[in-house]
C-alpha cells in the first residue's frame, strides 16, 4: 500500500479536475477505509465487483487486502483510462480488470461475492432502482458493501459569513439535480426495503482543527468547485453574480483563523439472503 499512497500523494494535484478531490479524500482516509476493507467477511473464491469505480484506487486495496480478483465498473470511459493506467502501475492486470457499463441500465449476473459502491449512490437519483440492480450483481449470502456522504455531520466553527452560507445553499440545491449530499442516512431503510439484511452500519468522522488561511486546499477546492458551477446556478436563478463576488470575498476575509471542521461518510455492510 506504500506505493499507492506515494502514487496518491504525488499524483492527485495533477489528476483531472473532477477527480482531484476524490484522490486526496481517498489519500487522507487510507487507514480508516482499509481497516473497514479487511473487516469484510471472507467469502471463499472471493470475486468483489467495484461498481462506480472511477480512478479504480478502491479496486486496487481490495485486491491486495482481500488477494481476490476485482472488477470495476464505471460508466465514464475517460475514468477508465486513468484507472488502467493505474492497475498498469503497479502491474495488477492479472486481478483488477475494468468494464465500461451502467450500474442503473445493465442486469447483473450474480457473479460477485461482495460488491462495492463508493460515492456513488447520491447521483443516483433513484434508490429503488439502484438497490435493485446493484443487488442482480451479487450471489445469494454475498454482501454489499457502500460508503457515501451525509452532509449532516458537517460542522465549521466559527460559521462562515451569511452570503457564503447563501452561495453554498444555492450549490447544495443546484447539485440535487445530480447528487444528494444527504444520502447516507437513507441507504439503511432503502436497502432493507430493497430486501437486503443490514449487518453493519458505521459512520466515519474526519476532524480538522486548528489554524486555517485563505490559500488552504480545502479553503481553495470549496471555492473553485462552487464557482465552476456559478453560471449555471446563475441561469437557475440560484444565485446572482453579485451574490457570488460578495460571498467568496467575505468568506476569503474572515481568513486567517482557528478553523474546527467535522465530516462524516456512512459505511453499510449489507448481507444477500
Ligand atoms: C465520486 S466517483 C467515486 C469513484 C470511486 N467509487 C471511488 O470511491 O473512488 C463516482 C463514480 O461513479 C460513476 N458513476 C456514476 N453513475 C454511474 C452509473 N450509473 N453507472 C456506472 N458508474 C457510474 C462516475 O462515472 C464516477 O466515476
Amino acid at each position: 500500500m506504500d506505493g499507492l499512497d506515494r502514487w496518491l500523494s504525488r499524483s492527485w494535484a495533477g489528476a483531472p479536475q473532477e477527480y482531484q478531490w476524490l484522490l486526496l479524500q481517498t489519500l487522507a482516509t487510507a487507514a480508516s477505509r482499509r481497516a473497514w476493507i479487511a473487516s469484510w467477511p471472507g467469502i471463499s473464491g472471493e470475486f468483489v465487483l467495484d461498481l462506480g469505480c472511477g480512478p479504480g484506487v478502491v479496486a486496487q486495496e481490495i485486491a491486495v487486502l482481500k488477494s481476490c480478483r476485482v472488477i470495476g465498473y464505471d460508466i465514464d470511459a475517460n475514468v477508465l483510462d486513468l484507472a488502467q493506467n493505474i492497475n498498469r502501475l503497479f502491474d495488477n492486470q492479472g486481478r483488477v480488470k475494468f468494464r465500461l457499463g451502467d450500474i442503473l441500465e445493465d442486469a447483473g449476473k450474480q457473479e460477485a461475492t461482495l460488491a462495492l459502491v463508493r460515492f456513488v449512490a447520491q447521483y443516483v437519483g433513484d434508490l429503488d432502482r439502484f438497490f435493485l440492480r446493484v443487488h442482480e450483481h451479487i450471489q445469494p449470502g454475498g454482501y454489499l458493501a457502500i460508503e457515501d456522504i451525509d452532509d449532516g455531520y458537517l460542522v465549521e466553527y466559527p460559521e462562515p459569513p451569511q452570503a457564503w452560507q447563501h452561495a453554498v445553499r444555492a450549490f447544495q440545491t443546484h447539485q440535487n439535480h445530480a447528487g444528494d449530499r444527504y444520502v447516507g442516512r437513507k441507504l439503511a431503510e432503502a436497502g432493507t426495503r430493497a430486501g437486503l439484511v443490514l449487518e453493519d452500519l458505521t459512520t466515519n468522522p474526519s476532524v480538522y482543527a486548528g489554524p486555517m488561511t485563505a490559500d488552504d486546499l480545502s479553503v481553495q477546492f470549496d471555492i473553485d468547485r462552487i464557482g465552476r458551477e456559478v453560471p449555471a446556478m446563475i441561469r437557475q436563478g440560484l444565485l446572482t453574480e453579485q451574490e457570488w463576488f460578495e460571498a467568496r470575498s467575505q468568506y476569503r476575509a474572515t481568513f486567517p483563523h482557528f478553523t474546527y471542521i467535522s465530516t462524516a461518510t456512512v459505511r453499510l455492510l449489507f448481507r444477500v439472503p
